[in-house]
């Protein structure tokens, strides 16, 4: 039976740096000052701590970021005036509260150059990809019978997966961007296939143009691998699945806090980041859906509020973005996180993204200098943002970690939820410095240090600054 292919509406011209970073107007702005940067860590109240007896350096944000005073504030003037249930209460606060809550997935939208009503909130990014997946998966019930359509939503046939059909991830994925997927694959018969990384962590565009093809109906792709901080090369991905009218899906949690993220200058069908990893509170992430498709899936989760009228048979649902959000949403944190997007607006993601350019630079070449470190990915000639994974010989990454918790370097160990990327590298574990936008390369600079006195502590050969 010949079947529908999904050929998205709008598809509209991208403006790309190389790795199909889009930044608007084609160039890097310049660099935070050090004066600037000093403003903004003043808005950091975490940043003021010690941490056995060190000055705070955090260099975790890649798990999580701190949260700049306008965030907290937001967060909790909310709680302490505003508070109420949303959409439903015929009073005042009910209306506050449900502008204040509209108002943040405005915020959001032109964050990202897209429509309100392409911005669904979710509890992070894990569970948006999971409603993609379980949607799809709805969207393919009964697919694989002659004659059968999307089960009982029939706007989402072009979408149903079957055996046969293929679903493409990355050997770079987060699990969040992986385990869904292996799922799916598992409900629907379809195949799950992965581009492979290459030996420095990077895509081959080849490899990916052989993997690709006619079978394909979703590929999902991280924007900056959460090992390696390199950028994934987009523009040369993307339109190997628009050729066969896969369904794009981008995991940009990682890209969201450093770059200017323009789904629709990327060709991307839906775009998922955490907010928590933005400055943002915990509790929220954000699904940007082109509106057809959100329109056409399946809901996720059934409840309240998201339908227009119910009988005991049967429920009718409301458009996007309602229909994906049942239940009483994340209200306090979405409003933080709409504070959070207007504090990164106003250093601007241009002047972020130059800023991490040289941070990147600096962490690169300072850990290269150190004995018995490896980098993973060092050769990657990728862009990255500033974060770096590192294997120090001899020292398991938590012993590792725990040298430079003593000197209150906040620093990430283990696999970072990328067991295969690990193993694709030949290691367990590693330790990930991250930076954020209070980062300073002083920071950085006493955190190349502990490293290099890591080996010694050990007893294990030479390193400068020990
Ligand atoms: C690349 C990537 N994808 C997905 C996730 C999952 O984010 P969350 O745990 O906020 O859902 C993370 C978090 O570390 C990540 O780095």
């Amino acid at each position: 039976m010949q079947r529908t292919r999904y050929r998205p509406r709008r598809s509209r011209p991208a403006q790309r740096l190389p790795g199909g970073t889009a930044y608007p107007g084609g160039v890097l702005a310049a660099p935070l000052t050090s004066a600037e940067i000093e403003g903004i860590r003043a808005r950091f109240p975490i940043l003021r701590r010690e941490v056995n007896g060190h000055p705070l350096v955090y260099l975790d944000s890649a798990a999580t970021a701190q949260k700049p005073d306008s965030v907290i504030d937001a967060e909790s003037d909310f709680l302490r005036t505003s508070n109420a249930a949303v959409n439903r209460g015929a009073h005042s606060l009910a209306g506050e509260a449900t502008e204040a809550y509209e108002d943040a997935r405005g915020a959001i939208a032109r964050f990202l150059g897209v429509d309100d009503d392409e911005i669904v909130f979710t509890s992070h990014a894990t569970e948006a990809l999971n409603l993609v997946a379980y949607s799809l998966g709805t969207a393919s019930i009964g697919a694989s019978s002659p004659g059968r359509g999307a089960g009982s939503h029939p706007g989402a046939a072009p979408f149903a997966l079957r055996e046969g059909d293929e679903i493409v991830v990355t050997e770079l994925e987060h699990h969040a961007n992986l385990i869904p997927w292996q799922e799916l694959a598992a409900r629907t018969g379809a195949t799950l296939r992965y581009i492979p990384a290459l030996d420095h962590g990077g895509l081959d565009p080849e490899a990916a143009a052989r993997i690709i093809g006619e079978r394909t109906r979703v590929l999902a792709v991280t924007h900056v691998s959460n090992v390696t901080g390199g950028v994934t090369p987009l523009d040369r991905l993307v339109p190997l699945a628009r050729a066969v009218g896969a369904l794009v899906v981008l995991d940009a949690c990682q890209s969201a806090p450093h770059l200017p993220l323009r789904p629709r200058e990327l060709d991307v069908d839906i775009a998922v980041f955490s907010g928590h990893k933005l400055y943002g509170p915990t509790g929220i992430g954000v699904l940007y859906g082109r509106a057809e498709l959100l329109d056409a899936l399946p809901p996720f989760l059934y409840g309240g509020s998201m339908i227009t009228t119910v009988t005991m048979e049967r429920a009718e649902y409301l458009p996007a973005p309602h229909r994906f959000e049942p239940g009483t949403p994340r209200l306090s944190q979405a409003v933080g996180l709409a504070a959070a997007i207007r504090f990164v607006e106003e250093v601007g993601m241009e002047r972020i993204a130059a800023t991490e350019h040289v941070l990147a630079a600096r962490l690169l070449d300072g850990l290269a200098r150190v004995p018995g470190v490896r980098i993973l990915g060092a050769d990657n000639p990728a862009p990255r943002v500033a974060l770096a994974s590192i294997v120090v010989d001899g020292v398991h990454a938590h012993d590792a970690g725990q040298v430079l918790d003593d000197r209150g370097i906040a620093a990430r160990v283990g696999h970072h939820c990328a067991q295969p990327l690990h193993r694709r590298f030949g290691v367990s574990a590693s330790l990930r410095l991250s930076a954020g936008i209070h980062t300073t390369e002083d920071e950085l600079d006493r955190a190349i240090d502990a490293v290099a006195g890591i080996r010694p502590f050990f007893g294990l050969g030479e390193g400068a600054g020990a």
